[in-house]
């Protein structure tokens, strides 16, 4: 991949903006990173650099050129506008605030041109929300990124009701020439896609947790050691297809089962406000990740998502 001269513009340089810099950088791309606050920046810069120089060394660096090289393809800016001339495309990386989105996007919108497009990292606020009263409304969406995505390639693209089609294209193909993976969402929609699967899956660990049928260990056994490893190559509706003579054949044979299964057991959503269980949980961990080694056991976490995302690029698509 060749030093590409366009300009990418983030603002935000906190956890995800220095994700996404990082990302970009290695891509070839020039980063200009804005921060509302000076000392911030200063740190996003050399957290940056030591970052990729600690990747590059560990051979989990992204992209092309040394570290070093990559590094200074990123700049940071204390303007707003600065940070924004020239750029083709801006990810926006404030915390999830609905009245700092808003505030950020319209100021974003004052400055750019019309071609620009500004996808926000928003986890949970969907872009209507905050861009409705921007000119440039329809060159706006949101590109979720999930941590951390420099090991974590899915972006989930979603869309207001007035963001173009070509918008919506024009930034997948990006996030695929940058190495992410992106899904598209057809519409708006609460929690997008991966928090809807993932809250489903920790209603029924709640509910079994609940009634004592497993530890919180066991619990997690079953996706680390069981759904984990093949949701990591394989989706449920491909592992429906591949565990039969296709997703048809598994359906006549095992719909009834299931159905039965959950219509006969499966308790209604739990309130994750119940403290009593999640401090019953807490107390199982206490033991194996009490709070004061919960930084280590996530850099245990980060050290293993690269290493995955590492076999599964050697390994290619298919
Ligand atoms: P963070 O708190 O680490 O960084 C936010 C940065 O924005 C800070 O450096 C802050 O100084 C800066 N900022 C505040 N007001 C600003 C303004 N008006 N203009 C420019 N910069 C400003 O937050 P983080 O974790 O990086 O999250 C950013 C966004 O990404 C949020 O919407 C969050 O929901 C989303 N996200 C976060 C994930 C996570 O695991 N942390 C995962 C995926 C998305």
């Amino acid at each position: 991949m060749a030093q590409n001269t366009k300009k990418i513009s983030i603002v935000g340089s906190g956890l995800i903006g220095q994700n996404w810099s990082m990302i970009f950088a290695g891509a070839g791309y020039n980063v200009c990173l804005f921060d509302v606050d000076p000392a911030q920046l200063e740190r996003a810069k050399s957290n940056i650099s030591s970052t990729l120089q600690r990747y590059e060394k560990d051979g989990l660096m992204r992209g092309t050129g040394t570290a070093v090289e990559q590094s200074t393809r990123v700049s940071t800016s204390t303007s707003l506008e600065e940070c924004l001339r020239s750029t083709f495309y801006v990810q926006e990386c404030v915390p999830e605030n609905l009245e700092l989105k808003t505030k950020v996007f319209a100021q974003i919108d004052n400055v750019i041109g019309d071609d620009v497009i500004v996808a926000s990292s928003s986890s949970c606020l969907v872009a209507s929300s905050f861009t409705e009263k921007c000119n440039h409304r329809d060159h706006m969406l949101v590109a979720h990124p999930i941590n951390p995505p420099y090991f974590i390639p899915l972006v989930e693209m979603v869309p207001a009701p007035w963001t173009k089609p070509e918008v919506m294209a024009t930034t997948r193909t990006l996030m695929e020439e940058i190495g992410q993976s992106p899904v598209s969402l057809k519409r708006e929609c609460p929690g997008f896609a991966l928090n809807r699967l993932q809250y489903a899956c920790i209603n029924e660990a709640w509910n079994m947790y609940q009634s004592g049928l497993l530890s919180a260990e066991d619990i997690d056994k079953v996706c680390y050691d069981g759904l984990g490893p093949r949701y990591a190559f394989i989706g449920p509706l491909e592992t429906m297809h591949l565990n039969a003579d296709g997703i048809v054949d598994y359906c006549k044979r095992y719909a009834e089962g299931a159905v039965d299964v959950q219509n006969k057991t499966f308790k209604p959503i739990p309130t994750l406000y119940d403290v009593p269980t999640a401090e019953k949980i807490q107390a199982e961990y206490n033991t194996t990740i009490p709070l004061d080694k919960i930084q280590n056991k996530r850099q245990w976490r980060d050290n293993r998502l690269a290493a995955l995302a590492k076999l599964k690029k050697e390994m290619g698509k298919s």
